[in-house]
């Protein structure tokens, strides 16, 4: 019955939205998402890139039947932002470091450099050495190179960024194109790096914040820099929150939650923030990815639009959404 509805209420809202939509299509957080094949989307801990008017969304591919000696990273397309079409499993690793049984590749994110014309992916790598006991010990970034944006990447190298250790990474492109990582420190807080000419490094700590966020993301609107980070509690969700800044070098304000601090989130955690800037609009895509810790390859996503502006921002309550990505207006399907 209450497929029924939402079938109603979206062709309701396709009749109403006019020419601009055209075929309107819903996100709707937290449900299994399907590619062009018809299986189930795997770019968890992921982020998107814009390369001309198509969307690449890369991620961890956590798929049951992948090689469990091997680690793997997967891209899809999109023009819309809702219908994802299978490129590739743009990255798949054999243990390249010697590290122990459950090492592990997180939260791959793509740069493409004008420059060099390289994709370089960044992700986060790690595991314990022989004779190492514990885990997440190596916490190094990975980087990985193609010609292409969906070809087969090779790996490269692994390093500590300007020595520190790194765990989660978020990515951040500036309006004018400057690449940054957002990376988590243990001992220190989190930074905001800036990428090298080629990519293959990190040039500069733009900022360091003492405080402890994984899932580190970042979005300039409206003249403001706004964080978004989640708290350290494993695959747990908690009560993701936020700061904003004149500039990324700070100083940061006090971080305040996106959501009522009971809804954790609505079970999500975040990955990125992704900006579309339309024509009659600018909305600011909050992506998060609902762990299934037990069951990786069934993880969900929960993206929605976030209120945004003057130095607040919001997140609110999950319900089927669509983009109009031209005009960059959105419609939230009221419950
Ligand atoms: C939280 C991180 O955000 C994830 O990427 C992953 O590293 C889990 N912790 C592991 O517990």
């Amino acid at each position: 019955m209450k497929y029924f509805l939402i079938l109603f209420c979206e062709i309701c809202l396709a009749l109403m939205a006019g020419k601009g939509f055209g075929q309107p299509q819903f996100i709707h957080p937290g449900a299994r998402w399907l590619d062009d094949r018809g299986l189930p989307i795997q770019a968890h801990g992921g982020g998107v890139i814009q390369l001309g008017d198509t969307f690449y969304w890369f991620g961890e591919d956590r798929s049951r039947e992948n090689d469990p000696t091997k680690r793997y990273a997967s891209c899809y397309s999109s023009r819309d932002l809702t219908q994802w079409r299978f490129c590739n499993q743009v990255l798949v690793l054999t243990n390249v470091e010697n590290l122990q049984l459950g090492w592990v590749l997180e939260r791959p994110k793509v740069f493409y450099n004008p420059v060099t014309k390289k994709y370089v992916m960044y992700f986060h790598l790690d595991g314990v050495l022989p004779g190492e006991k514990g885990s997440y010990k190596f916490a190094r970034l990975g980087v990985a190179t193609c010609d292409s944006v969906d070809g087969n990447y090779t790996y490269l190298k692994s390093f500590r960024p300007l020595g520190h250790e790194s765990r989660d990474i978020g990515q951040f492109i500036d309006d004018d194109g400057t690449p940054y990582l957002i990376s988590e420190d243990r001992p220190n807080g989190f930074h905001i790096y800036k990428l090298s000419d080629d990519y293959l490094s990190v040039a500069r700590d733009v900022c360091l914040v003492p405080r402890h966020f994984e899932g580190g993301a970042i979005v300039h609107y409206g003249g403001l820099y706004y964080f978004i980070g989640s708290h350290l509690t494993g695959w747990n969700p908690n009560p993701n929150q936020y700061a904003q800044a004149k500039s990324l070098a700070g100083p940061w304000s006090d971080f305040k939650d996106i959501a009522p601090e009971s809804n954790d989130t609505f079970g999500s955690q975040s990955t990125m923030l992704f900006k579309v800037a339309g024509t009659r609009s600018t909305t600011v895509i909050f992506m998060a990815d609902i762990w299934k810790p037990r069951a990786q390859w069934d993880s969900r996503y929960f993206w929605m639009p976030l209120e945004i502006g003057g130095g607040k921002l919001y997140l609110p309550p999950p319900h089927p959404w669509l983009i109009d990505i031209s005009s960059g207006v959105t419609k939230i399907l009221s419950p």
